[in-house]
């Protein structure tokens, strides 16, 4: 039986709430301005970002008008908000879960999942629920920790992702094998922090 549940995230990314940016921003600014760069939206487009957490991706979406934010956690959404008010950037943000979303297909042009895919309980329902909401031809940028497609994890690596995947993040996904459940297609996989530990991915949905 899996920790990770909904439950669980909600309970601890409130009480990560007060010391969050402290962790989440300074290390991980530069990757999630080349993320957003390498999104290449046009100011109009409609983006949503998917377990928006406290709001770190809006300074560098400053000129967008057409933002989505959503998050399983309450105090993440309010905190979002109250960014978002400081920076001026209009967000239409709610609390939800990114496993089942309420928005209608194909209607935004851009999704962004910037450390979510390694935290949410169920990746693959997350990655198909952004696939149903993207435009054909809309793109997502994806910024985690993921392992080597095709590696499989040491017998190590299983047991010390159960302490890891409970109180921070899975460090056993592959992206390539999330997406392949959906018809997304990678069309770019670079390095990032640690190494190329984590990573910066494009997906795109076909016309
Ligand atoms: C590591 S934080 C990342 C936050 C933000 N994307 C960032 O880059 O700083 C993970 C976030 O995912 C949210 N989360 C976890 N499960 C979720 C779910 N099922 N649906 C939506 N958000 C979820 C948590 O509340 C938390 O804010």
């Amino acid at each position: 039986m899996s920790l990770n549940t909904n439950t669980w995230n909600r309970l601890r990314y409130t009480v990560y709430l007060p010391i969050y940016d402290l962790i989440a921003d300074r290390i991980f600014r530069k990757y999630r301005q080349r993320s957003i760069q390498l999104l290449q939206a046009k100011p109009n487009d409609a983006i949503l970002i998917v377990g928006a957490g406290t709001g770190l991706d809006l300074p560098y979406l400053q000129g967008y008008t057409h933002i989505t934010a959503n998050d399983i956690t309450p105090g993440m959404i309010s905190k979002l908000r109250s960014r978002a008010e400081k920076l001026g950037i209009p967000v239409n943000a709610q609390v939800m879960n990114g496993q089942q979303m309420t928005y209608p297909d194909n209607s935004f042009d851009a999704v962004i999942l910037h450390l979510i895919i390694a935290v949410i309980p169920d990746p693959v329902a997350c990655i198909k629920e952004v696939e149903r909401v993207l435009k054909p031809g809309g793109k997502v940028m994806v910024f985690d920790k993921f392992l080597p497609d095709g590696q499989k994890p040491s017998l190590l690596r299983r047991l010390f992702n159960q302490v890891a995947g409970t109180l921070f993040s899975d460090i056993n996904r592959s992206i390539g094998s999330i997406a392949s459940h959906t018809s997304l297609q990678v069309e770019l996989n670079e390095p990032a922090a640690l190494g190329g530990t984590f990573r910066i991915v494009r997906l795109r949905k076909l016309v």
